[in-house]
């Protein structure tokens, strides 16, 4: 029997709602597989936890998590407890750099049975790799003067080994899916950072001469990603224009709600980190109507990187089939609870082992 040890910080909002939903998921997919368990260490730090001790973990919080094989987060940031900088910074983005989680893997594709926005979503399938420890997401600049003559500075920091790296992630990607690379750029307006991404992108193009590549600046491409998802495979991206793929790569879906996301340690020194892409969702809270789905979809991902691939696609074949069957939650226009939709997603994850005998 392999066992994994798992870190659950349920965090703020609906993170607490959606989390225990997909660790129901985990149990019932690890019961029909029989040859794997999940151990879940539950770490109630947060928002409450701040308000409670000043700080957002406790100051050996790092050393806690470091021996476990993933962290399954749900949600930071609660704004009317404390304010976002502090609680994104004293957790997940505080998680995200000790723990080197340099590449953030955003899935988006479309799914049937579910209305997006889109004219023609022509069964669009994409994967944002985001940047995640550096780019314009720096402590580097400050505020200087006061009253009118204010002025804030925000540093935006690029090594060449961080772009080199996600770079390299993102070409070794598309080499196992259709080969395609699209780079997010902005070289026509920022005047230091982007002429820098692009050069190392074509540097790091000459070791996969098999991937056909493609630079779209910024603004084109969050607008081509409504009008024409389908042209896209593999998208890399700096930390702030992955952050905006993102939600846009959710909202074509149908839903935020539904995005999941991945924050790799690639080394494997530390472990990785597997949260939806949405977030606390305060306006929705405490009703049993937070989409469960991004959650669950996310647990796959920490499933496909314990090398649990056809577990996964089990979770993710079961997602699909719950939503063909109507079970929605009101952000893409159902009337079902959290629980109900999380019901239905283990009812067909135990249909499909059934099917298999
Ligand atoms: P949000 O993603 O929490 O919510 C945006 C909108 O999407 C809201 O209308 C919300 O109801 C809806 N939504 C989000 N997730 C949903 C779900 N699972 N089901 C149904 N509807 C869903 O973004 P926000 O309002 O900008 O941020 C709220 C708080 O969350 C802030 O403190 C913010 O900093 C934090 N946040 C945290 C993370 C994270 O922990 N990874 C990500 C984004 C935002
Ligand atoms: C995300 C979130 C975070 C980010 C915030 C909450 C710091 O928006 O995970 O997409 O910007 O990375
Ligand atoms: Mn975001």
């Amino acid at each position: 029997m392999k066992q994994w040890n798992i870190a659950v910080i349920p965090g703020d909002g609906i993170g607490k709602e959606v989390v225990p939903e997909a660790l129901r998921v985990l149990d019932t997919a690890a019961s029909i597989q029989g040859n794997v368990t999940f151990n879940y260490t539950e770490f109630p730090w947060g928002s409450d936890y701040y308000v409670e001790h000043g700080m957002m973990m406790p100051e050996d919080g790092m050393d806690q998590l470091k021996q476990f094989d993933a962290i399954f987060l749900g949600a930071v940031g609660d704004p009317n407890l404390v304010p976002d900088h502090i609680s994104l910074w004293g957790l997940l983005l505080k998680i995200r750099r000790d723990f080197q989680q340099s590449i953030n893997i955003r899935p988006a594709k479309y799914f049937e049975g579910l209305k997006t926005p889109l004219a023609d979503p022509n069964n669009f399938d994409l994967i944002v790799v985001r940047e995640n420890s550096e780019g314009e997401y720096s402590e580097v600049g400050g505020r200087i003067h006061k009253g009118e003559d204010q002025i804030a500075i925000q540093n935006a920091i690029f090594t060449r080994k961080g772009t080199e790296n996600v770079m390299r992630y993102a070409f070794e990607l598309s080499k196992t899916r259709t080969g395609h690379l699209t780079s997010a750029t902005k070289s026509n307006g920022i005047f230091h950072t982007m002429p820098f991404w692009d050069e190392v992108f074509s540097d790091i193009k000459q070791e996969y001469g098999t991937v056909e590549t493609k630079k779209w600046h910024i603004d084109a491409l969050a607008a081509l990603l409504v009008t024409r998802p389908s042209d896209f495979d593999v998208i890399v991206a700096s930390n702030l224009f992955g952050d905006i793929l993102t939600d846009i790569g959710g909202a074509i879906m149908g839903s935020i709600g539904i995005a999941p996301s991945a924050n790799i340690n690639v080394s494997g020194e530390f472990p990785s980190m597997f949260e939806p892409v949405h977030g606390s969702a305060p306006d929705i809270v405490g009703q049993n109507i937070a989409n469960p789905v991004g959650q669950i979809w996310t647990a796959k991902l920490m499933l496909e990187h314990f090398g649990e691939i056809e577990l996964g696609e089990q979770v993710l074949a079961a997602i699909e089939e719950a939503t063909k069957n109507g079970y929605k939650t009101p952000d893409i226009g159902g009337a079902h609870s959290t629980t109900e939709v999380t019901d239905e997603i283990c009812k067909q994850l135990v249909n499909q082992k059934q099917l298999n005998l």
